[in-house]
């Protein structure tokens, strides 16, 4: 096999989330042959709901003309267009402030029945389970070898990992050693749960659980939205630790846990006794928790940022290359833009010879770098004033909003045709020998 013609040409995609699946369909809708490497037995989803912000949308519309109405057949109505703030230190749930979302804006959905619906439009030939890459063989003329755990090889033209936060791709390209083979501890833990719909109704009422809210105080939120049709309500309650971390209790060793067995206890605990929340509605949301569930350690790569996202004809992108916590609810859009924008460059630069490949994903770096990791910092920066870490700003819902609309706005308006126009203008530039 040799890349010498576009027939030839083969993108192999490391990891079957989010991320891997839009850009085969990105793929797919180009023309470009691939096949996706996915180390679980089938796909798969841990964890319970996700959003989906606006230029996560604008992103999908171009991935491939299916993938916004597949989300949208699994996504939940909203209540309300908004996201709503309430101050979980006071006991009548005052309303701090909201923030529009778009017309049926971020609408959020069963992580494991958004990913099915997509995984319906990939041909079930180009996708094999069971294979978890080990090395990446890369010679200077010709196609690159993949190593398998399991022993096995394949060949491709090209490798983007997709493969999480934990990404094996990632280690790869990078220098030995290099702090970013490991993301960090963002000293923030969260529960998340579903809350059967009657249950939250009998609890709380019929508005609160319709519709989008965060309570926020003193080193803690909870945010709810509701998930299946208005079958359940999704619940993340996310603690700030108290005290320096110990790092020796979530280690970064691979195939070490990033969960503890946890029990209700704890997170009523945390919300009452060490961030003071008095608000009646946050009491009862914790108690719509089960008994016993996990403690989710919050990772990033804010510290130890990867220095660039490609080597060669090797590639990451999404949680791979810039893994955010979950509080702007923007990384898995970040995944997205980045696949349309891959998908881009890679079906311009698809039989024009190693070196092209090259440049294609080094103007996807160009493009991306920035942009992401700026949402990785943002992300940190929007839970510190979820959690009053900025007393001048929490006291103020004016100010407290006034930073939202920073925040959340930086990320929903993003002119992804821009970027794709300078990315394939960088491509085309090196295939006419301009730069
Ligand atoms: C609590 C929480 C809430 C969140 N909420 C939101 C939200 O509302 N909106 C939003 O946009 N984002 C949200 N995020 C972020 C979002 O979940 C991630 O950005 C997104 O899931 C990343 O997708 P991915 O495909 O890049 O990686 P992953 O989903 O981690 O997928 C990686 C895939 O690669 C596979 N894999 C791993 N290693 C290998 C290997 N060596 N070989 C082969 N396969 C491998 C894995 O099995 C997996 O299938 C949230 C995150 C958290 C923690
Ligand atoms: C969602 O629920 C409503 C009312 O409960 C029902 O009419 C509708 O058909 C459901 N939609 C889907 C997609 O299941």
């Amino acid at each position: 096999m040799t890349d010498s013609s576009k027939s030839e040409f083969h993108v192999a995609i490391i990891g079957a989330g989010i991320t891997g699946v839009n850009l085969a369909l990105a793929l797919l809708h180009r023309g470009v042959r691939y096949t996706i490497y996915e180390r679980s037995p089938g796909y798969r989803e841990i964890g319970a709901g996700i959003g989906f912000s606006p230029n996560a949308e604008r992103a999908m519309l171009r991935i491939h003309p299916e993938v916004l109405p597949a989300f949208k057949r699994v996504a939940n109505p909203n209540g309300k267009d908004y996201f709503q703030w309430i101050d979980g230190c006071r006991p009548d749930d005052l309303l701090l402030c909201r923030l529009f979302v778009g017309e049926n804006g971020f609408q959020g959905g069963r992580r494991q029945d958004i990913l099915e619906e997509w995984a319906k439009l990939v041909p079930r030939d180009t996708v094999q389970f069971g294979k978890e890459i080990r090395d990446i063989e890369e010679p200077e003329k010709g196609p690159l070898t993949l190593h398998f755990q399991d022993g096995s090889t394949a060949h491709a033209s090209v490798v983007v990992g997709c493969d999480g936060i934990r990404s094996r791709v990632r280690q790869l390209i990078l220098p030995p050693g290099s702090p970013a083979a490991h993301a960090s501890y963002t000293a923030k833990y969260c529960f998340r749960a579903l809350a059967p719909m009657s249950a939250a109704v009998a609890s709380l009422g019929p508005y609160k659980p319709s519709t989008r809210f965060m309570y926020i105080g003193p080193g803690a939120h909870i945010i709810t939205y509701p998930v299946g049709n208005n079958t359940q309500l999704n619940m993340l309650a996310v603690v700030s630790e108290n005290g320096s971390p110990d790092p020796s209790r979530w280690p970064l060793a691979p195939g070490s846990h990033h969960t503890a067995p946890s029990v209700r206890e704890e997170l009523e605990r945390a919300f009452t006794e060490e961030c003071g929340f008095y608000s009646h509605t946050v009491h009862k949301i914790v108690r719509l928790f089960p008994e016993r569930l996990d403690k989710w350690a919050i990772f990033d790569m804010a510290e130890n940022p990867a220095p660039q996202y490609h080597r060669g004809r090797i590639c990451i992108a999404g949680d791979a290359a810039h893994a955010s916590g979950p509080h702007l609810g923007a990384g898995a859009g970040m995944g997205i833009e980045d696949a349309l924008v891959l998908s881009e460059v890679i079906a311009r630069a698809a039989g024009g010879g190693e070196w092209l490949v090259e440049k294609a994903l080094e103007a996807f770096n160009s493009l991306r770098y920035e942009r992401t990791q700026e949402v990785v910092h943002m992300t940190r920066e929007s839970c510190e004033l979820f959690h009053w870490r900025r007393p001048e700003v929490s006291g103020d819902p004016q100010k407290f909003v006034a930073e939202m609309e920073r925040l959340f706005h930086r990320v929903w308006h993003y002119d992804i045709e821009e970027a794709i126009r300078q990315a394939l203008s960088i491509v085309e530039g090196h295939k006419a020998g301009r730069l």
